[in-house]
């Protein structure tokens, strides 16, 4: 079990989690009850959709599997599973710590600031 701090520099707000290193960290966050402001609504064909919102500790999301963005995130201390270069994230976006925060789990003790998603697009 590792300690997580997520900070949301926005509001000045640090959360610390504990999560297993075969923990993806979005499903804990989202587990320990900081979802209520999750929107939902039904699609034309039934299917539940979520929208991408922010929860109490900055958290943001929305496909929940890497292919949208909303979840960037910078790692600054510690190390968490390496994800892969793809579309979103270039070889430089990864060295510098960008990843996404449905797609990883920790592998030590981790520092990471939340809300990263503008960053990818400068
Ligand atoms: S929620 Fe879409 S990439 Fe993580």
């Amino acid at each position: 079990m590792f300690k997580v701090t997520l900070i949301d520099e926005s509001q000045q707000k640090e959360t610390i989690l504990d999560v297993a290193n075969d923990e993806i960290i979005l499903d804990v966050v989202l587990r320990q009850g900081y979802s209520e402001k999750d929107l939902t609504y039904i699609d034309d064909d039934g299917t539940e959709v979520k929208f991408a919102t922010e929860n109490e500790i900055g958290c943001i999301w929305s496909c929940r599997a890497g292919a949208c963005t909303s979840c960037a995130v910078r790692v600054i201390e510690g190390s968490v599973t390496p994800i892969k270069e793809s579309f979103f994230l270039d070889k430089d976006q990864l060295e510098k710590g960008y990843t996404f925060l449905c797609k990883i789990s920790p592998q030590s003790d981790c520092k990471i600031l939340l809300k990263k998603e503008d960053d990818l697009y400068e």
